[in-house]
């Protein structure tokens, strides 16, 4: 018997990690379809190369559709041409209080900073301190932006009052993503704003195919079977990630089977499995109150196109015999969020400030049935 782990006799991947290029955080040279995005972005930031002022910029768009690509793109192209502007990347989603991002963009211009005993205001004068010397201009990307509501937008206002030129680069999937943030910030801050539409199947194919390329070796997966993966992921919601785990679990499943070609079962075997595996790990690894949550949502919104507010929510979990408080609770909404089981955006006129509608983002049915049988 062969040793277990020993490689595939017969390989579809590229020497012995090509199949690293499917992974999520791997960026690729090209872009293919988000040119025009990646030049508006550059536009703005590039008078700072010659000392001007740049234009600020929002993008914003749904999930896996290239913001943060396109964002790192354009930040790894100013890094390579100049050293007299520096570029900073930050996301909000775990730095998502005003003394947080100040802090993390400190640390990231070099300055230890103690955990404890400064306050907010020490961090901002060292951070200003700090950028006065630094360089001559900034690119500062703030992904995930909308994470800082309320007075923890105010972080924007301090950056924005700062005299030191710099070029905002914010990112969301939300459009609205200021509503919440204070009327001061609002008004201080302008921008070109970059609404990144959904990829349809032909640019899925596209970039799936571009990936694929230099994941495989040639002739091992065939351009039908990108086709198959863009379709669905295409149906999917067209998020670039799923389509990236079917072709790396489909060339996985083919060397499994000793061939040295993905075929159409290999794919055919992996779509469900990507989608409910992803799906099935995440709800093992919430809690009780969160699953809890979970089957409020489902029953509050029948159908994906009604949504249920925050408030209605927490409303009828309590009534059913939830636990938590309030401020628990929109944690664990926050968590059902990055988990991409839930999506929220913030509600329109009339409601408070805080108040989010919550849709169902993972398969409906399938949800489901997998809440069902974790009673
Ligand atoms: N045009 C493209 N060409 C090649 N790869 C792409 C393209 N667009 C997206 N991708 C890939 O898809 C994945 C998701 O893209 P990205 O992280 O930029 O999504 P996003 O819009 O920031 O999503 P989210 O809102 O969930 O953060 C990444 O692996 C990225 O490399
Ligand atoms: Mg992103």
């Amino acid at each position: 018997m062969r040793n277990l782990f020993d490689g595939p006799e017969r390989g579809v991947f590229r020497g012995d990690d090509g199949d690293h290029v499917l992974l999520h955080d791997f960026l690729p040279d090209e872009l293919p379809h988000r040119e025009n995005e990646m030049h508006v972005v550059a536009d703005c930031v590039s008078p700072l190369i010659s000392g001007g002022r740049p234009v600020h910029v929002f993008l914003h768009g749904a999930p896996g559709i290239g913001k943060t690509a396109v964002t790192r793109t354009v930040l790894t192209h100013m890094g390579d041409q100049t050293s007299s502007v520096k570029v900073l990347y930050l996301n909000c989603w775990s730095k998502n209080t005003r003394h947080g991002v100040l802090v993390e963009l400190l640390t990231a211009l070099g300055e230890i900073v103690p955990r404890q005993g400064l306050s907010t205001d020490e961090v901002y004068d060292r951070l200003l301190y700090r950028l006065d010397r630094k360089a001559d201009g900034y690119v500062i990307a703030l992904d995930e932006v909308d994470r800082l509501a309320g007075k923890e937008g105010d972080v924007l206002y301090d950056l924005l009052r700062s005299e030191v030129n710099l070029g905002l680069i914010l990112i969301s999937n939300d459009p609205y993503a200021f509503r919440n943030f204070d009327a001061r910030v609002r008004s201080s801050l302008s921008y070109e704003e970059v609404a990144f539409a959904a990829y349809g199947y032909d640019e899925l194919k596209d970039i799936l195919g571009e990936r694929a390329r230099m994941a495989f070796l040639p002739g091992a997966c065939d351009p039908a079977i990108v086709g198959v993966v863009a379709r669905f992921t295409a149906e999917s919601g067209g998020d670039v990630r799923l389509g990236l785990d079917c072709l790396l679990k489909a060339g996985r499943e083919a060397e499994r089977a000793g061939t040295d070609r993905v075929g159409a079962d290999h794919v055919k075997a992996v779509l469900g499995r990507v989608r409910s595996a992803r799906l099935k790990l995440d709800l093992q690894g919430i809690t009780d109150e969160e699953r809890a949550i979970l089957r409020t949502v489902l029953a509050l919104t029948e159908q994906d196109t009604t949504p249920a507010t925050t408030g209605t929510v927490f409303g009828a979990y309590k009534e059913k015999g939830g636990v938590v408080a309030e401020r628990t609770f929109r944690k664990y909404l926050a968590n059902l969020e990055s988990l991409r089981i839930l999506s929220s955006r913030l509600s329109g006129k009339g409601q408070r400030g805080n108040t989010r509608l919550i849709t169902v983002r993972a398969p409906r049915t399938e949800l489901t049935a997998l809440l069902g049988e974790m009673y």
